[in-house]
């Protein structure tokens, strides 16, 4: 079992990262202030597979638990489902004393940690993560919100979680195309932070698509204190952090675009990567050898490297209303080397739209 902390200005807290990391739930419990009451969010999926597993640990502490039950998939991080959230909570009796439990992938723990943020202006909660994208990304880090029709993570705030606990058993049950979304994420990390993470990845590949616990372990680990280190030092995105949205302009545009029902979103940051290499060689910032094995990586681990049929006017009109922009445009985060990346504000919208324009018609 590994535990890390991670730093942040209202305080710190521990990720604890293992096979059966879920027995540590009722010691974190009894540290600090006893809740009044514990709800668990989470998805119709998880509850199937796991949330016997997780009420026997939270009945150890005989605290009351509630649970709320959101339907599966990206289309649920809505104003709807929060409202449905928001009322559910009220009327299951939730009190500034409350703890929410956010059980599930990167939508559970998005939705649940932006009810948290707001609901009677803010209460605890823990982000117990069963996605491998949600335990090396979406549950560190403390960035919570939902998508609107508009655009995607529109509504949100920063609010950090009480724990982190990543319970790798919990992954037994999730789809391999999950499992690939997750370790799109995992390339991300590792192509802006860590070269050496890289080259792991490209000798580890096959063990990893198969989630072997053993080097799982120890690149959940990697990717969590790369993002722990990241987000302590610039917490709230006005430098730094934003290397962590390597491929995500595009990656949001297309998931806006497709309603959030297409692409899954590890797959389509796994595309808007390989959009961020080709930008990059062609504004002279990626070397064409460094492109080239990245989106071989990428392909290799089965992930999208392009989209058949793209709306490009679609896709353009979403990109106009990222909420990351800088004062010129577009701020794109491309890769100057294996391991390092560099935010971009001033690329020629013309280039940009040259180029995409090319990489969707597939012949990039
Ligand atoms: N807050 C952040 O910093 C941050 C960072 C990265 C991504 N995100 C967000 O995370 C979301 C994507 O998260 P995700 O990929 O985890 O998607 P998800 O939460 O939709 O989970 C994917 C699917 O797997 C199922 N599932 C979850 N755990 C399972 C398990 N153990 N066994 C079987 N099935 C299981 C779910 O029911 C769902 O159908 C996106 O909305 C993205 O924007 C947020
Ligand atoms: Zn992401």
């Amino acid at each position: 079992m590994r535990r890390l902390t991670v730093r942040s200005a209202g305080g710190s807290y521990p990720v604890v990262i293992g096979p059966g990391a879920i027995d540590v739930l009722p010691r974190i419990l009894a540290r600090g202030p006893r809740p009044s009451g514990l709800f668990l969010v989470t998805d119709s999926r998880v509850a199937r597979h796991h949330a016997g597993r997780l009420a026997g640990r939270v009945g150890q502490n005989g605290l009351r638990l509630a649970r709320v039950v959101l339907p599966p998939g990206e289309r649920s991080k809505s104003v709807r489902q929060l409202e449905r959230l928001w009322r559910a909570l009220v009327r299951e009796g939730a009190d500034r004393g409350s703890c929410l439990l956010a059980f599930g992938g990167g939508v559970v723990g998005d939705l649940a940690g932006f009810a948290a943020a707001s609901i009677l202006r803010g209460v605890d909660f823990i982000q117990v993560p069963t996605t491998l994208l949600a335990m090396v990304d979406a549950s560190v880090g403390g960035k919570t919100g939902i998508n609107l029709p508009e655009g995607k993570n529109l509504v949100g705030a920063f609010h950090q979680p009480r724990a982190v606990i990543m319970d790798l058993e919990f992954l037994e049950t999730l789809p391999a195309r999950e499992a690939r979304a997750g370790l799109a994420e995992v390339l991300k990390t590792a192509a802006i932070r860590d070269a050496a993470l890289l080259r792991r990845l490209e000798r580890e590949r096959e063990a990893l698509l198969r989630l072997e616990a053993a080097a799982l372990e120890d690149v959940v680990a990697r990717c969590v204190a790369i993002k722990a280190g990241v987000v302590a030092a610039d917490e709230r995105e006005s430098g730094l952090r934003r290397i962590l949205n390597f491929g995500h302009t595009l990656a949001h545009a297309i998931e806006a675009a497709q309603g959030y029902g297409g692409l899954l979103h590890g797959e389509a940051v796994a595309v808007g990567m390989a959009f961020a290499l080709c930008l990059g060689r062609r504004i002279g910032i990626t070397s064409p050898s460094l492109a080239e094995r990245l989106t071989a990586l990428i392909a290799a681990f089965g992930l999208p490297i392009g989209l058949r049929g793209g709306a490009v006017s679609r896709i353009l009109t979403a990109m106009s209303r990222d909420k990351k922009r800088g004062a010129g445009g577009l701020r794109w985060v491309l890769l100057e080397r294996a391991g390092r990346a560099v935010v971009v504000d001033d690329v020629d919208p013309q280039t940009v739209q040259q180029e995409l324009k090319s990489f969707l018609g597939g012949r990039s």
